[in-house]
């Protein structure tokens, strides 16, 4: 037992806390981009997918608690992310009082910067997205179970539109260095293989990344009304 959590405390036990949760969380964030494409068959399809969200695993479960599964999964998944992250990072500023001054490791301090300012953003869009779209506490007409029409009309606000655009080409960033360092935890870190972690990596990044920010573009532009 005491091994167990030793082993989480030291930094290669960080690392996979954060290379698992972020598959998790890279797992959700693509599912629900992939999901949220039904938006282009028309209102019917998508409030239907999104009621089949909430009848998911029925009739051996009850209606909502797959749902509720899930948000305690990724509610897990978020926390143990950013506690890692918040660690590492303590970690390594003790362990290194003076800045880099070597090339590469400039380099590597710049992407692991990007990665703590994208994660603060993405939090904050979060927060601001349950609030907007689940919640309905940010939102100008919300209707509970109107998805379709939560979606469009909340969209039509330009500013909205404009965060949600911005948060998720963070996302974009953040899943691109994520995935690529990833594979670094998982030992797939050998010279004739990183040109193609790098395609996989920006492969699901710009997937993830042109799928989310076409639907607010969608509705502005009118494509989605
Ligand atoms: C433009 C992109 C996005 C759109 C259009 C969108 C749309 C939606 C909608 C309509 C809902 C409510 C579903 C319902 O009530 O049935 C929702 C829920 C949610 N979205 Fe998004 N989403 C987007 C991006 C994201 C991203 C990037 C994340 C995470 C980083 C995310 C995380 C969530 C979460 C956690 C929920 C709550 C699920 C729940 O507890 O019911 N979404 N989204």
């Amino acid at each position: 037992m005491t091994a167990t959590f030793g082993f989480w405390r030291t930094t290669l036990g960080k690392k996979a806390v954060m290379a698992v949760t972020g598959l998790i969380l890279f797992g959700f964030v693509f599912v629900h981009m992939y999901g949220n494409l039904k938006m282009y068959q028309g209102e019917a399809k998508f409030d239907h997918y999104a009621e089949a969200l909430r009848e998911l695993g029925q009739p051996i479960l009850g209606e909502g608690q797959a749902l509720w599964i899930a948000r305690a999964v990724l509610l897990a998944a978020v926390v143990l992310h950013i506690w890692s992250a918040w660690s590492l990072t303590m970690q390594s500023r003790r362990a290194r009082p003076v800045a880099y001054q070597r090339h590469d490791l400039l380099q590597s301090n710049y992407a692991m910067r990007t990665m703590r300012w994208g994660g603060v953003i993405l939090l904050l869009f979060i927060i601001y997205h349950l609030a907007h779209l689940t919640l309905g506490w940010a939102h100008p007409d919300f209707t509970p179970g109107k998805v379709y029409q939560n979606v469009t009309i909340g969209f039509q606000v330009v500013w909205v539109s404009a965060f949600y655009i911005v948060a998720n080409l963070a996302l974009g960033f953040h899943l691109y260095h994520g995935l690529w360092s990833l594979f670094q935890t998982l030992g797939l870190n050998h010279p004739a293989w990183n040109p193609w972690r790098r395609r996989f990596a920006a492969l699901f990044a710009v997937a993830v990344t042109v799928g989310n920010v076409s639907f607010p573009i969608a509705v502005l532009t009118g494509v989605v009304r």
